[in-house]
């Protein structure tokens, strides 16, 4: 199976989510390939620093454009061993589950989708109206996996990044490419 990994990062809160889970899957060795819409770029520089983005894109393998539709991620033919979407927002989640591949984000899910790869992704809204819970519920019936980014206060996190790491590695071992790194619970903790 490929290392390649796609990720995806969309303007919901948790830009944060989207630099660990890049640091995260570097740390495994992952081949990744960023696509940021514009709408996170400014989330990026409002909930971390205006340098954040660029710190993030320099650990992946390539950053495709988000109006790029010819990039390699946007052919089934490119193998890949999945796509994760960090943050997912709800109107990423409504296109993605209606294969409204207008940008390059919603292409490559979309793709992963068709060849029956994983999606994972990790929507954020709160509270959510019917209409989102229907986008995740369609999603859900097309193949993705939704993952709500939701903290594991019974792993007792002792600060706001050891939260956020969680979060991330749980994604990533959702893609069953690595040996796992969320840390497991243990009752006796
Ligand atoms: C600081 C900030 C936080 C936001 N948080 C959310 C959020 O948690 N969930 C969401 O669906 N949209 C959120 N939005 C709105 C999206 O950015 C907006 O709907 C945008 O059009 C999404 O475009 P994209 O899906 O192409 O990134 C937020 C916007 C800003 C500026």
């Amino acid at each position: 199976m490929s290392a390649r990994v796609v990720v995806g990062v969309s303007g919901a809160s948790g830009a944060p989510i989207a630099a660990a889970l890049v640091r995260e899957l570097a740390a495994c060795g992952a081949e990744i390939h960023l696509v940021v819409s514009r709408a996170a770029e400014r989330t990026f520089a409002q909930e971390i620093g205006p340098d954040a983005l660029a710190e993030t894109a320099r650990r992946a393998f390539a950053r495709h454009a988000i109006d790029d539709i010819g990039a390699a991620i946007a052919s089934g033919a490119f193998s890949t061993g999945g796509m994760i979407v960090a943050p997912c927002s709800m109107r990423t989640l409504s296109a993605i589950a209606h294969s409204a591949a207008d940008n390059l984000i919603v292409r490559a899910a979309d793709v992963h989708l068709k060849e029956r790869r994983k999606l994972i992704l990790l929507t954020r809204e709160s509270p959510l109206h019917l209409g989102h819970i229907r986008a995740m519920a369609a999603a859900t019936e097309i193949g993705a996996v939704v993952m709500p980014p939701a903290p594991a206060y019974y792993l007792k996190p002792a600060t706001l990044d050891d939260m956020t790491m969680q979060i991330a590695r749980r994604a990533i071992d959702l893609l069953g490419l690595f040996a796992p790194r969320a840390h497991e619970w243990r009752p006796d903790d």
